[in-house]
């Protein structure tokens, strides 16, 4: 063990100086560069043979004409084979390039490197993916509600306006509604079958699982009461208020003729009642009677309505029925 140590020892300068030497025996480059989007989160990630240790660093550029390679800052000389390129992309079109590097320490500060290794063109519209959102379903008050949400990289972009797509089901029976978040789905009871969909600019999301609701008639017996009560004492409200609103606000006036009659016949007007207020029924036989009594009085010659001690029989009698 310890004479294979010394003979590493003693061959390592000169490994190193080959290596160093032929440009063929370098480093070896990554390979399976590529980029994964997922809601806003832009991995640049590549493979490389385990055994040897190297750093590696990555560069971008706009893939159309004239751009220049850049460094994607933190990305730079970095042990692992994947680094978050978010920061570097917006909404156009991509390459990223990755190489692996060695410093050779006995040689002090040589960096040796491997060629550079083009990824795929990057376009997030096209080639992100946006994941399945969370999706809440619930009730409330005999009301379905849905709330869906999704986690972008808000570093990307803060103010980013996200809608959601809710398909719901219902015996059989499909239909969307878009909301911001929170949607009211029905308020019809029912087994309801809900799943969402983010939509971000022209990128949508996975449909999000299934969630289901049974909501069962919200009616309590409280409430049965209550209806059946209201049912009930409705007519007797009404009835209750045409009889005493009405005693209440209407005052009937005596006809003139009607008048005259009391005012002659002192009797008669002890009978008057003294009441604000008339009963409906009295009432109405009042204006029956006092149709009457014209009729009655028109046919009475003049002299015989002047009071006269010994006619008292002929003069017509008021009867206010209901008083009596
Ligand atoms: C890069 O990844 C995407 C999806 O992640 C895949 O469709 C594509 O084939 C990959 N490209 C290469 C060159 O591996
Ligand atoms: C690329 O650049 C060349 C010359 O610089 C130009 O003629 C060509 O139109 C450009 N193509 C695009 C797609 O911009
Ligand atoms: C990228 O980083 C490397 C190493 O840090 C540096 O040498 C190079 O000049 C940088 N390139 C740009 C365009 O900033
Ligand atoms: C590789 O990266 C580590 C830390 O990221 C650093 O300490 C080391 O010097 C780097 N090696 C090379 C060869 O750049």
């Amino acid at each position: 063990m310890a004479s294979q140590m010394a003979l590493l020892a003693a061959m390592l300068p000169l490994v190193l100086s080959l290596e160093a030497q032929d440009p063929k025996r370098t480093v070896t480059p990554p390979y399976n560069v590529n980029i994964s989007s997922l809601n806003l989160f832009v991995t640049l990630h590549w493979k490389h043979e385990e055994e040897e240790r190297v750093n590696f660093s990555t560069q971008f550029r706009g893939a159309f004409n004239g751009s220049t390679w850049d460094n994607c800052s933190s990305c730079t000389s970095i042990t692992g084979t994947q680094c978050d390129v978010s920061m570097c992309v917006s909404y156009g079109f991509y390459i990223f390039r990755v190489r692996a590097e060695r410093r050779v320490s006995t040689l002090n500060s040589i960096l040796m490197t491997s060629d550079w290794v083009l990824s795929p063109t990057f376009n997030q519209d096209r080639d992100g993916r946006l994941g399945k959102p969370s999706l809440r379903v619930w009730s409330k008050a005999n009301k379905v509600l849905a709330r869906a949400e999704i986690q972008l990289n808000r570093q990307v972009d803060p103010d980013g306006h996200v809608t959601y797509n809710f398909a719901t089901c219902k015996d059989k029976r499909c239909w969307e509604k878009q909301g911001d978040s929170d949607v009211e789905i029905s308020d019809v009871p029912g087994r309801y079958c809900v799943t969402a969909v983010a939509l971000y600019y022209t990128m949508s999301s996975q449909r999000s699982s299934s969630k289901c609701i049974t909501v069962k008639s919200g009616v309590t017996w409280m409430q049965v009461m209550a209806f059946v009560f209201g049912v009930c004492t409705l007519p007797l409200c009404v009835a209750f208020c045409l009889r005493y609103c009405h005693m209440n606000c209407e005052v009937p006036q005596l006809p003139k003729v009607l008048q005259d009659l009391l005012s002659m016949n002192s009797e008669s007007s002890k009978a008057l009642p003294q009441e604000p207020c008339w009963p409906r029924e009295t009432h109405y036989d009042l204006v029956e009677e006092v149709e009457r009594l014209e009729k009655q009085t028109q046919d009475i010659p003049a002299e015989a309505v002047m009071p006269q001690e010994n006619q008292n029989q002929k003069q017509p009698m008021v009867i206010y029925r209901g008083y009596s």
